[in-house]
């Protein structure tokens, strides 16, 4: 046992939570100037007619709780997905959304299992909810559905799949989705994230949303975060079945989306062109990243949405992430795989720049290594 730093005798931290590491978030600050920042997966378009909206919306009267049922929101995500009102959840991010999931679902008793590269926030929150988790093995920095279907415990096991993965880029093809969806069926509880949908240009991409439309233990989880740009404001939903809804709705927060944040979520459902907009643009943008040599010698796996990873010797990693935050550029290397660097992509100019200053990086720290021999 801990102890809890909060200078109230008696307060003792439990090790299982103790030892939970945090989630590593995205860099925000460079040591000192400005910064370009590609290390939280952001999209890098602003909807410069979302920005106008902002105001209007931040003039409405907020001295009220919104209404707790967010009718109009709810109805444009039912229009814009297909699906029923009854349907859907709202969560403040799909981070609140995952928390929820570990904190109802999730206990001593059962497991989450996931695949080694994965994000991590499932995996905390089970943890902090006493649970185990279970790392499948991936093939290629890809998930393998065999692998995480073989460590299912039937009756205690949620199992996680982000699709694409966040931090390869990778994807699932739709009869992987299916084979994940009937193996779990009756065994364990599927969940599928999607938070980089609207974003994904590639053929072998496939929402699960309408793959699951009559499931019992299927949730697919979206985000405005990532394709309508809008981080900041903190909204995210779930489709599945009313069961699993009405559940999440009865342990929410009240209020759990601010006025602000559902009005501005609104206004972007206007908007699906924007979306589409920022897809194309991630697209090229990409094409022009991985034709570099740099990064096409060090890239994990051809990313299919605003992200990718680049793979250097452990030792390398750590410098060439600290020489680019000299510079300016602020990556996330990531903690539990230390070889491993993941990129966002920027505006035109910051992808040059980065383009520059990793050839930059790897020249100094080759020429380091160099004179340490
Ligand atoms: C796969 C994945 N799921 C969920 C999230 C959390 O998104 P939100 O901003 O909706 O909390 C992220 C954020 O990077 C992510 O990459």
């Amino acid at each position: 046992m801990t102890q809890l730093d909060i200078g109230i005798p008696g307060f003792i931290l439990p090790e299982y939570i103790a030892q939970v590491p945090p989630y590593q978030r995205g860099t925000s600050t460079a040591k000192a100037g400005p910064s370009i920042k590609m290390s939280s997966n952001e999209n890098p378009c602003a909807n410069e007619w979302l920005k106008e909206k902002i105001f209007l919306i931040a003039n409405m009267d907020h001295s009220r709780y919104p209404n707790d049922d967010y009718p109009l929101l709810k109805k444009l995500i039912a229009e814009l997905d297909d699906v029923e009102l009854n349907k859907i959840f709202l969560g403040n991010g799909s981070s609140e959304i995952l928390s929820l999931i570990a904190r109802i679902f999730l206990n001593s008793e059962r497991i989450v299992v996931q695949s080694e590269h994965t994000f991590p926030l499932l995996s905390i929150c089970a943890k902090l909810s006493g649970a185990s988790v279970v790392l499948a093995d991936s093939k290629h920095y890809k998930h393998d559905p065999a692998a995480l279907v073989s460590q299912i415990i039937p009756g205690r096991t949620v199992l996680y799949v982000d699709n694409p993965n966040n931090p390869i880029g990778s994807l699932l093809k739709i009869d992987e989705l299916k084979y994940l969806i009937e193996s779990t069926r009756g065994t364990a509880f599927l969940v599928i994230d999607e938070a980089y949908h609207g974003l994904v240009c590639s053929d072998v991409y496939q929402s699960a949303a309408q793959l699951c439309n009559d499931e019992k233990h299927v949730i697919v989880l979206r985000t405005f975060s990532k394709s309508f740009g809008m981080a900041g404001a903190r909204v995210g939903y779930a489709i599945a079945n009313p069961n699993i809804i009405s559940i999440l709705e009865k342990y929410r927060p009240p209020f759990n989306i601010s006025s602000i944040s559902s009005a501005l979520a609104c206004e972007a459902l206007r908007d699906t062109k924007f979306t589409y907009s920022c897809a194309k643009y991630i697209e090229s943008e990409m094409e022009l990243m991985i034709q570099d040599s740099i990064i096409s010698n060090h890239l994990v796996y051809k990313p299919a949405a605003n992200y990718f990873s680049l793979r250097f010797e452990e030792q390398h990693a750590d410098k060439i992430t600290d020489l680019l935050m000299s510079a300016g550029i602020l990556v996330k290397h990531m903690a539990d795989d230390p070889a491993l660097i993941r990129v966002s992509i920027g505006k035109p100019h910051e992808n040059v720049f980065f383009r520059k200053s990793l050839s930059t990086a790897l020249i100094k720290v080759n020429h380091l290594e160099e004179l340490e021999i």
